[in-house]
């Protein structure tokens, strides 16, 4: 962030050249979402260990210093490995608690100086920095949103989710207007624009859905079709519901991590971690991440 606009830097002018190896600076993956519990973290973790596994070094920020969900994940991980004598790729990976100071005038720029020191120390280290927001607004993610070249959200397929991104009118289902986070996400954009030209690619993922309820599916892709089209998002489908996820935390493992852990506690690899592993690389592929398909291409 060499202009410390609280972007990261990405110019046009600084964008890497198709032949060359490393882009200048880390793109940035922000996964960020004001609902508490929505698997921001979990996605997190398996976009993390998923481009680790492409041989990408990637960084991570956690700004829920309170609940510290990926940190602990990565504790875990460090912990699973030594006791089960395993080799696991690991981020480079950095915490941002909250300001201590007393007036906001002070604790945001005492934030934002440590927001900047944290992506200027991983930034000559790592091609990504997936950094994972809390579930509340706070100045920081604010930061890291603006920063953002990839925005990931997920929400659960209902309308109570989705009131976070627009109000909808629940006889027609037709958007009535943006909400809260959408409205934060459209001055995030704004400030980026004005900072260093850059932009924001949101992405909307739609996590933990099941197969029942086929007619709020139904409800929640017509309203996300019109996001679509009024704010400037795009939706792609996240990790379905299992079990699964929860188990693997404490293991600090990830569904791209199982074969070569010979399945959860050495059960080897069951037909539904097969697809469920298949669904995380669906869903990487989908975040079309520039210094991927540079490296396809
Ligand atoms: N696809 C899934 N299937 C089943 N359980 C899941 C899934 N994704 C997440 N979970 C579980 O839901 C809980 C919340 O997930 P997670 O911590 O990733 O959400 P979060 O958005 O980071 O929450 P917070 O806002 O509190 O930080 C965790 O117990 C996690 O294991
Ligand atoms: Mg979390």
């Amino acid at each position: 962030m060499p202009d410390s606009n609280m972007t990261s830097g990405q110019s046009k002018d600084d964008q890497p050249s198709a032949k060359s190896q490393q882009p200048k600076w880390p793109h940035m993956i922000v996964l960020g979402n004001e609902k508490g519990g929505s698997g921001k973290s979990t996605t997190a973790m398996h976009i993390v260990v998923a481009l680790l596994r492409e041989g990408y070094r990637v960084g991570t920020i956690d700004l829920d210093a309170r609940q510290k969900s990926l940190t602990r994940y990565i504790e875990n991980r460090r912990s699973y490995s030594t006791k089960n004598s395993l080799t696991l790729p690991m981020p480079t990976e950095m915490v941002v608690p909250r300001s201590k100071l007393r007036t906001s005038d002070e604790a945001e720029a005492d934030e934002k100086t440590r927001f900047e020191a944290a992506y200027m120390a991983l930034a000559p280290e790592v091609d990504a920095i997936v950094v994972d927001c809390p579930g509340s607004d706070t100045y920081l993610s604010r930061l890291a949103h603006t920063a953002a070249d990839t925005l990931v959200t997920p929400v659960n397929d209902s309308f109570v989710d989705l009131d976070l991104l627009a109000r909808v009118n629940p006889d027609t289902h037709k958007v009535v207007g943006p909400s809260l986070y959408a409205e934060m996400v459209w001055k995030a954009r704004q400030r980026r624009q004005v900072a260093d030209g850059g932009t924001i690619d949101w992405v909307v993922l739609r996590n933990r859905v099941g197969s029942l309820h086929a007619k709020n599916k139904e409800r929640v892709e017509l309203v996300l079709n019109e996001l679509t089209k009024r704010i400037g998002l795009r939706y792609i489908s996240g990790l379905g519901e299992r079990v699964i996820y929860r188990e693997l935390f404490l293991r600090g493992l990830t569904l791209m991590d199982l074969k070569e852990a010979g399945g959860l506690d050495g059960k080897g690899l069951s037909m539904s971690n097969v697809a469920a592993r298949q669904e995380v690389r669906r869903l990487v592929d989908a975040l079309a991440l520039p210094f991927r398909q540079s490296k396809a291409a």
